[in-house]
C-alpha cells in the first residue's frame, strides 16, 4: 500500500507588508531585502486569527481539491512551531472547526521541516494501513515571534498555511522521505523560551526568533545538497528524472543552489518566496498547492520536495504526484 496526495490547499492572511512598509519601521530597504533573499512581501495574521484558524482555511481547500468530507477524514497531522495553546494540538482545534469525528490528530515541532515529517508520519499510517484518509497541514503564525525592531529577523518571516489530503493507493504517491536533524546547531536559529523554559522577569526578548544568518546559509546549502543527492541515490535517480522542485521557501538564493545541485533549470522550480517570505511549515505545502493550482504540476510527474529549519531539521519527499 502507497499513500498519494489526492487535493491540495493553502491560505494567507490578507494583510500584505511590503518591503517598503518594513523599511518605514527598521534601517532596510525593498533593494536589500530582494537581493538578499528574493522576498518581496509577506502576509500577517489579522487578531483574530491563530495558526488553527489559517490551518483550517488550507485543510477546507485540500478537502474540497480531493472531493472529502469531513467523516471520511481519520488522521490530522500538523507541522507547526507556532502553535496556538500550549495544549489542545492545532490537530485537535482543527478537528473541532472541521466537524470531523474521532480519530488520531496530533501537531508535531520540527520547525520549517514540520509539514515535511507531518507528511512521513501519515503516508507510515496510510502505508501500513493506520489510517484511510489523512489531512496534512504545515500551517505559522511566525509574525507573532517575530520582533519587529530586528532588521535581521523581521524581514525574513510570514504567516500561511498550506494542507494536503492523502489517500491509499496501489502504485507511488509518495515514494520516500527522508528525515534528518542535528541538534549540536540549535544555537544557530532558536527561539529563547517556551513552556518549559520560561523566560526571567525582566527578559526583553521573551520568545523572538534568534538566528545567525549568514552561518545558518552555509549550513543550509550543504545539507540541502547532501539531501537531493541522497534521495536520488536511494532511488537510483538521474537528476534528469525530476520534474519539479519543491524547495522550503526560506531564500532564493539558498534555492538557486539547491537547482543547481540538481542541474535543474529554475522554470523547473516552485518560486514563491517572494510572495510570503518564511512561512517556515507552511512555505512546502503552499508551494505545491500554488504549481498544482495554476496547473504547472501535473498527475504523474516526479516531485522532489524539500526543507530546512531550526534544530537542524531537515527532511526530502520524493513524490509521483
Ligand atoms: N536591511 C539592511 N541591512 C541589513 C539587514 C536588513 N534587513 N539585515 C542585516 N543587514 C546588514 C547587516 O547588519 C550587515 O551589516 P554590516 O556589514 O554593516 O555588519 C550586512 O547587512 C550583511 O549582513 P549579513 O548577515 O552578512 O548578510 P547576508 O548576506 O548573510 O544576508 C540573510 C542575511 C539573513 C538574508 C542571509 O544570511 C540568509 O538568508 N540566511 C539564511 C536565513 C534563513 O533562511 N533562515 C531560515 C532557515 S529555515
Amino acid at each position: 500500500m502507497y499513500s498519494r496526495i489526492a487535493g491540495t490547499g493553502r491560505y494567507l492572511p490578507e494583510r500584505i507588508v511590503t518591503n517598503s512598509e518594513l523599511a518605514t519601521r527598521v534601517d532596510t530597504s525593498d533593494e536589500w531585502i530582494r537581493a538578499r533573499t528574493g522576498i518581496e512581501r509577506r502576509h500577517i495574521a489579522a487578531d483574530d486569527e491563530t495558526t488553527a484558524s489559517l490551518s483550517t482555511q488550507a485543510a477546507r481547500a485540500a478537502m474540497d481539491a480531493a472531493g472529502v468530507d469531513a467523516a471520511d477524514i481519520d488522521l490530522i497531522v500538523v507541522g507547526t512551531t507556532t502553535p496556538d495553546l500550549v495544549f489542545p494540538n492545532v490537530a485537535c482545534l482543527v478537528q473541532e472547526r472541521l466537524g470531523i469525528p474521532a480519530c488520531p490528530a496530533f501537531s508535531l515541532e520540527a520547525a520549517c521541516t514540520g509539514f515535511i515529517y507531518a507528511l512521513s508520519m501519515a503516508d507510515k499510517m496510510i502505508a501500513t494501513g493506520s489510517a484511510n484518509c489523512a489531512l496534512v497541514i504545515g500551517a505559522e503564525t511566525l509574525s507573532r515571534i517575530v520582533d519587529w525592531n530586528d532588521r535581521t529577523t523581521c524581514v525574513l518571516f510570514g504567516d500561511g498555511a498550506g494542507a494536503v489530503v492523502l489517500r491509499p493507493a496501489d502504485t507511488p504517491g509518495v515514494l520516500s522521505c527522508h528525515l534528518g536533524a542535528d541538534g549540536r546547531y540549535q544555537d544557530l536559529l532558536f527561539s529563547p523560551y517556551g513552556t518549559s523554559k520560561r523566560p526571567p522577569p525582566d527578559a526583553d526578548d521573551v520568545s523572538y526568533i534568534k538566528m545567525k544568518g549568514n552561518e545558518v546559509f552555509k549550513v543550509a546549502v550543504k545539507t540541502l545538497e547532501g539531501l537531493v543527492t541522497k534521495t536520488l541515490e536511494a532511488h537510483q535517480l538521474d537528476k534528469s528524472a525530476i520534474d519539479w522542485l519543491i524547495p522550503h521557501q526560506a531564500n532564493t538564493r539558498i534555492i538557486q543552489a539547491t537547482a543547481k545541485r540538481l542541474e535543474l533549470p529554475m522554470e523547473k522550480v516552485i518560486l514563491t518566496v517572494q510572495d510570503h517570505g518564511n512561512t517556515s511549515a507552511a512555505s512546502v505545502p503552499m508551494a505545491l498547492d500554488t504549481a498544482v493550482r495554476d496547473g504547472r504540476i501535473q498527475r504523474g510527474e516526479l516531485l522532489l520536495l524539500e526543507a530546512f529549519g531550526g534544530g537542524f531539521t531537515w527532511g526530502s519527499a520524493l513524490i509521483r504526484y
